[in-house]
C-alpha cells in the first residue's frame, strides 16, 4: 500500500490532507475531532489582534443542482481571545504529536510579528503560515491581501518573520494579483520555506433584486467578500502550476482551492503541490470526507505503481507549457457514435451557433445513406419508402453527422453531449 506520509520542508504529517485556515480550524476541540477523522494536518484559523466579526457573513452560488458550487465570505480573522487559542494549540500539539499543526498569523508591525511568533512557537506548533491573502476587511487595515499584492512589502515582512521564527514559515498568497510569480518569488526571497495558495478571490456573489443589497447583507448593506469552493479550483490549479514550473520557486507548495475529492487533491499534487488544504468542502460535508480522500489517493497511487505521495508531486508539470510550444500539426475531429446517440441535437446547435457550423442534421432527407450527390427532389419519397429505409435507418436519421474537413476539433460538441462516450475526439 502506498505511503501517504508527508514531509513538507520539515513539517511531518500522516498524509497530505490538511485543513485550511478557516471555520473548520477555529478551535482545539474541532481540530482534535478532525485529526480523529483522519486529517493529517491543520492550519489554525488566523490569529492576530482580536476583531469582531459580522453577521451574516456567507453567501453561495448553487449551480446545476449542486449547492455551494461557489462560496463567498466576509469573515475576518479569529474573534476568539489570543490566549485561549494559544492554550488550545498547545493542547492539540501535545495530544497529537505526529500531526501537523500550523498556525496562521496576521498582525501589522515588526514588534507585533516578533511577539506573536514567539508566543506561537511556545505552543510547540510545527509551522507558521503568514496570511497575506485575505481580500476583505483586513486589507483595508493594511494587512492580508494588501501585503500579498505588494511584492516588496511582502518580501520585507516575510524577512522580519524569518528572522524571528525557528520553525518552518509558509507564506499564504492571494490570487488577487496579475502574476502569481511576483509575490511567489518575493516570498522565497524573503525567506519563506513554503508557499500556500490560493486564498479567496475578491468577489460579489450576487444582489438581492428586491432590496438592492449585494449578498451577504449585513442589515441593509454589504461589501466584497472572498470566493472559494469548487468554482475556484481551475484558478488555483493554474497558480500552483505556474509556481511549480518556475526555477526560482525552491520551496514546497501547499495547494488550496476547491478541493473536495481525492481526485482534486491528486491533480494539485501532480501539478506540484506537496500537501493540500481544504476549507469549503469540510464546511459543506464535514470532516468525514477525508476518509474517501485517503482511500482514493492510496488506491490511485497503488494502481499507478507509485509507492508514495512524493512520487506523484509535479508529475504533470513538464506537460504544462506556454501556448507557443504546443504542436500546431496535431489535429482532432469529432466522431459521433450512432448507437449511443439519442438524437437530442445539442451538439448540432452548439456547433452551429457557438463553434464552426460543421455538424449537420439530416433534416428529414436521406443524404447520409446515399451520399451528398444522390439526394434532391425525390428525397422525401425516398425516406417514406419502407423498403429503402427500414426503421433502423429512420433512427439513424436523428443522428447528426460531422463534416470532418470543417471541424476544428474544439471539443464543444463533446462537452455539451449529455450521453457519456457518445462523442469522441479522434486524431486525424
Ligand atoms: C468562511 C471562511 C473563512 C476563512 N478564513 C480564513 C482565515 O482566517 N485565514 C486564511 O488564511 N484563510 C481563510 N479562509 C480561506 C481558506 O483558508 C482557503 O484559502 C479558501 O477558502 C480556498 O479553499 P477552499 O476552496 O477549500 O475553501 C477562509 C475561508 C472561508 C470560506
Ligand atoms: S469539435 Fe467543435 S468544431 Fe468540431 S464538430 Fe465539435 S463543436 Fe464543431
Ligand atoms: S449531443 Fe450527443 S446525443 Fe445529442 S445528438 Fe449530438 S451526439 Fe447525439
Amino acid at each position: 500500500m502506498a505511503d501517504l506520509k508527508t514531509n513538507f520542508n520539515g513539517i511531518e504529517s500522516p498524509n497530505p490532507f490538511w485543513l485550511a485556515s478557516g471555520p473548520p480550524t477555529n478551535c482545539g476541540e474541532q481540530i482534535m475531532r478532525a485529526f480523529d477523522a483522519g486529517w493529517g494536518g491543520a492550519v489554525w484559523k488566523t490569529l492576530g489582534d482580536p476583531i469582531v466579526n459580522v453577521s451574516s457573513r456567507l453567501a453561495a452560488i448553487d449551480y446545476a443542482g449542486k449547492s455551494m458550487s461557489g462560496l463567498n465570505n466576509i469573515e475576518l480573522i479569529t474573534d476568539r481571545p489570543l490566549l485561549t487559542n494559544l492554550k488550545e494549540i498547545a493542547a492539540v500539539k501535545k495530544k497529537y504529536p505526529n500531526h501537523a499543526v500550523i498556525v496562521s498569523l496576521m498582525v501589522e508591525s515588526r514588534e507585533e510579528w516578533q511577539e506573536i511568533i514567539r508566543r506561537t512557537e511556545d505552543t510547540g506548533a510545527d509551522g507558521i503560515e503568514l496570511n497575506f491573502g485575505c481580500p476583505h476587511g483586513m486589507c483595508e487595515r493594511g494587512m492580508g491581501s494588501s501585503v500579498g499584492q505588494e511584492p516588496k512589502l511582502l518580501e520585507e515582512i516575510t524577512a522580519w518573520t524569518a528572522e524571528f521564527s525557528t520553525i518552518p514559515l509558509l507564506v499564504k498568497l492571494t490570487p488577487n494579483i496579475t502574476d502569481i510569480l511576483d509575490p511567489g518569488v518575493a516570498a522565497v526571497k524573503g525567506g519563506a520555506q513554503g508557499l500556500s495558495l490560493i486564498n479567496t478571490i475578491k468577489s460579489i456573489i450576487g444582489v438581492d433584486l428586491d432590496s438592492f443589497v449585494p449578498l451577504p447583507s449585513v442589515r441593509d448593506k454589504s461589501t466584497n467578500g472572498g470566493y472559494c469552493g469548487p468554482a475556484v479550483k481551475p484558478i488555483a490549479l493554474h497558480m500552483v502550476a505556474a509556481l511549480a514550473r518556475d526555477s526560482r520557486i525552491t520551496v514546497p507548495i501547499s495547494g488550496i482551492g476547491g478541493i473536495e475529492t481525492w481526485r482534486d487533491a491528486a491533480e494539485f499534487i501532480a501539478l506540484g503541490a506537496a500537501s493540500v488544504q481544504v476549507c469549503t468542502a469540510v464546511m459543506h460535508y464535514g470532516y468525514r470526507i477525508v476518509e474517501d480522500m485517503i482511500d482514493g489517493l492510496s488506491n490511485y497511487l497503488d494502481e499507478a505503481g507509485l509507492s508514495s505521495v512524493s512520487g506523484l508531486i509535479g508529475k504533470a508539470v513538464p506537460n504544462f507549457m506556454d501556448w507557443g510550444s504546443l504542436d500546431l500539426s496535431f489535429k482532432t475531429v469529432s466522431k459521433i457514435d450512432a448507437d449511443k446517440c439519442i438524437g437530442c441535437q445539442l451538439c448540432y446547435i452548439a456547433c452551429l451557433d457557438g463553434a464552426h457550423q460543421c455538424i449537420h442534421t439530416h433534416k428529414g432527407d436521406c443524404r447520409a445513406f446515399h451520399g451528398k450527390s444522390d439526394h434532391g427532389a425525390g428525397v422525401r419519397d425516398c425516406i417514406a419508402d419502407p423498403v429503402r429505409h427500414p426503421e433502423k435507418d429512420l433512427k439513424l436519421l436523428q443522428v447528426p453527422f460531422v463534416d470532418e474537413e470543417e471541424c476544428v476539433g474544439c471539443n464543444l460538441c463533446q462537452l455539451v453531449c449529455p450521453v457519456p462516450g457518445c462523442i469522441e475526439m479522434v486524431e486525424r
